[in-house]
């Protein structure tokens, strides 16, 4: 951890029922968190409202995506608008399930991120590597063209976290060393550094997700240019989540 505020994201993707998001919500809200993090979760957008009216107000809620513009005739999408309107001050953008499972590409994602900005909602911006894409080398060449989409499309990165999640790590039970994530997160740093500002390298952060979970939190928290995490799995556990939530060092 090095560059601002420590950020630890819960991804609870399409997991949930009103039961058992009011008892994760409990476990929550009974947790003991280090003050000095940004803590965030994620539920289905269905379950926002109910997460907003029952959660701490120690602990902010994102969705976990957005439409690309206002709201309007766009049938089953949500606006960034009525997202602010129930309390959300964060967007999840770029994830590997909607680029890879429903098809996403950059261009699109920037403008969403560009559009939820623009509305004063945070962005969590992710990016990251298939296996094969690692396996040939393609790594950086990867990340940086997904960083490029965010950079062209959005005025400032005053209000975006990039989630780096290696899309080989992400459920799979594979999480990259605290090596391996260190090394694309500096390559992340001096991306920005060359492409975007120094000031805007120095002060962003970067927060890795894939496989993260109570045992190996810590050893990947001491790591200079891991500022936080997006969970996932281990988010749905209250008790798991405080755990990596105080893994700061
Ligand atoms: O967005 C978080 C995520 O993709 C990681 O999921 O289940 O591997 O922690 P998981």
């Amino acid at each position: 951890a090095g560059s601002g505020k420590f950020f630890v994201g819960g991804n609870w993707k399409c997991n949930g029922t009103k039961d058992s998001i009011s008892k994760l919500v409990s476990d929550l809200n009974s947790s003991k968190l280090e003050p000095d993090v940004d803590v965030v979760v994620a539920p289905p957008f269905v379950y926002i409202d109910q997460v907003k009216n029952s959660i701490t107000d120690r602990i902010e809620i994102s969705a976990q995506n957005s439409w690309v513009g206002k709201g309007g005739a766009f049938t089953g999408e949500i606006s960034v608008e009525q997202l602010k309107d129930l309390g959300c001050k964060w967007v999840i953008l770029g994830h590997s399930e909607r680029r890879h499972v429903i098809g996403e590409n950059d261009e699109f994602i920037g403008k969403k991120a560009a559009y939820a900005l623009s509305q004063g909602v945070g962005v969590i911006a992710c990016i990251g590597e298939l296996l094969q894409e690692r396996e040939a080398g393609k790594t950086f060449d990867v990340c940086f063209q997904q960083l490029k989409a965010y950079a062209d499309a959005v005025p400032s990165w005053d209000n975006i976290v990039i989630a780096y999640e290696p899309v080989w790590a992400i459920g799979t039970g594979k999480v990259a060393t605290p090596e391996q994530a260190q090394e694309v997160h500096v390559a992340v740093r001096d991306w920005l550094k060359k492409n975007v500002s120094a000031e805007v390298a120095s002060r962003t952060r970067i927060i890795y997700g894939g496989s993260v979970n109570g045992g190996n939190c810590s050893e990947l928290a001491k790591k200079e240019d891991i500022d936080g995490f997006l969970v996932g799995g281990a988010s749905l556990k209250g008790p798991e989540f405080a755990v990596i939530v105080n893994s700061v060092t």
